[in-house]
C-alpha cells in the first residue's frame, strides 16, 4: 500500500520520512540545502506561478485553489506516476514550505496521489468539478494523418475555416500543432507559434458537439504552459469581436484586450473586427 506523508520542509528530517521530496516551485526561503535532506525536488509539479500568486494563502480562496490545482495536476501524469512508483518502494514525504499545514498545495497533491492518480502511468481521472468523473485528455503533436479529421472540425468551428494548405504549412514550419484527444477520439486542435520570446495562438478549436464542458479552457491552459516552457513571455491571439464564447474563455484565463484591428476578418457575409488579446506568461515581473 503506497504511503504519502506531508511535512513542512522546515521541520527536522526523520528516518520515518522515507523518501523526502520537495514539491515547491521556489526554493524555501532561508532553508539550507543540507538541512532540507532532499532525495528529490519536483518543482514542476507545484502550482503554476499564476495560481500560486492568485491564491496567496487566502483561506477564502482555498476551495477554488484546490479545484484549480487539481486541474493543473491532471496534465502531470509522468510526475504523478513517478511519485506512485517511488511510493511502491516505501513511504514518500511531500515537503512544503507554507505555514498553513492543512490548506497548501502539497495537501492537494497528497489527496490526488491517495486517490490513485498516476497509477500504472494512466492519466488521472478528475473526481472534482469542472469535469466530474471524466477521463483526462492527452495532448499530442498533430500529424498529416490527422488532417482529414481536423478539416472536419475546422468547418464546424470557423466561418473562415483553415484550409489543408494552411495546416500543412504550419506543420512544415514547425509550429506547435497540437491535438487534444480522449480514448483515441480527437476533441479539438490548436496551432501555436513561438518566435523570439513571444507566442501567438493561431487557432483553437473544440468539436461543435462537446463545447461548454471545460475542454477549451483545459486545452488553453496546456497551450499557455507549452508556450511558457518554450521560452515565450507573452502570448497573443486574435479573435473575432463577436466571438463571445472564445472571448470569455480567454478572459477567464487572464487575457486582456490590447488592440483592435478594424475589418480584419474577411467573412462570407462581410468583414469583422479582430480583437487582439494578450497575456503575460513569463517568469519574472509582468510586462504587459
Ligand atoms: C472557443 C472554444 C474553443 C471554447 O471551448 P469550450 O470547450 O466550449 O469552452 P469551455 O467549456 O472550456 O468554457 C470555458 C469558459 O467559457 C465559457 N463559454 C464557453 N462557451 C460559451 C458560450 N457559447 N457563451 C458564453 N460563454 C461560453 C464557459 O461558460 C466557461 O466559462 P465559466 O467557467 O466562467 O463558466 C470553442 O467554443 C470553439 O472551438 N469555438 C469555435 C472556434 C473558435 O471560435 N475558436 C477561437 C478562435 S480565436
Amino acid at each position: 500500500m503506497s504511503e504519502f506523508r506531508l511535512k513542512r520542509v522546515y521541520d527536522p528530517a526523520a528516518p520515518e520520512d522515507g523518501r523526502r521530496v520537495l514539491v515547491e516551485r521556489l526554493w524555501p526561503r532561508g532553508m539550507r540545502k543540507a538541512d532540507a535532506a532532499l532525495d528529490d525536488w519536483l518543482w514542476d509539479i507545484a502550482p503554476s506561478r499564476d495560481l500560486r500568486r492568485w491564491y496567496g494563502h487566502d483561506p477564502a480562496k482555498w476551495p477554488q485553489f484546490r479545484r484549480r490545482y487539481r486541474e493543473e495536476l491532471a496534465i502531470h501524469t509522468g510526475l504523478l506516476a513517478k511519485l506512485q512508483a517511488d511510493a511502491g518502494e516505501g513511504p514518500v514525504t511531500l515537503l512544503f514550505a507554507a505555514h498553513d499545514r492543512q490548506r497548501n498545495s502539497a495537501a492537494v497533491l497528497k489527496e490526488v496521489l491517495d486517490e490513485g492518480w498516476g497509477h500504472g502511468g494512466r492519466a488521472p481521472t478528475q473526481s472534482q468539478e469542472p469535469r466530474q468523473g471524466a477521463e483526462q485528455p492527452r495532448f499530442r503533436a498533430m500529424t498529416e494523418s490527422d488532417l482529414a479529421t481536423i478539416l472536419e472540425l475546422e468547418s464546424g468551428c470557423h466561418p473562415d475555416p483553415w484550409t489543408i494548405d494552411m495546416l500543412q504549412t504550419s506543420l512544415r514550419q514547425g509550429h506547435h500543432c497540437r491535438v487534444m484527444e480522449l480514448d483515441g477520439a480527437v476533441l479539438g486542435h490548436a496551432v501555436l507559434q513561438v518566435v523570439a520570446g513571444d507566442a501567438e495562438l493561431l487557432d483553437l478549436c473544440i468539436g461543435a458537439g462537446i463545447r461548454g464542458q471545460g475542454w477549451g479552457r483545459l486545452f488553453l491552459r496546456h497551450l499557455i504552459r507549452e508556450a511558457s516552457e518554450a521560452g515565450a513571455c507573452h502570448l497573443f491571439l486574435e479573435v473575432r469581436a463577436s466571438n463571445e464564447a472564445a472571448i470569455r474563455v480567454y478572459s477567464g484565463e487572464g487575457f486582456h484586450q490590447v488592440g483592435r484591428r478594424p475589418r480584419y476578418y474577411v467573412l462570407p457575409d462581410g468583414r469583422e473586427d479582430a480583437l487582439v488579446m494578450a497575456r503575460y506568461i513569463g517568469d519574472g515581473e509582468q510586462t504587459l
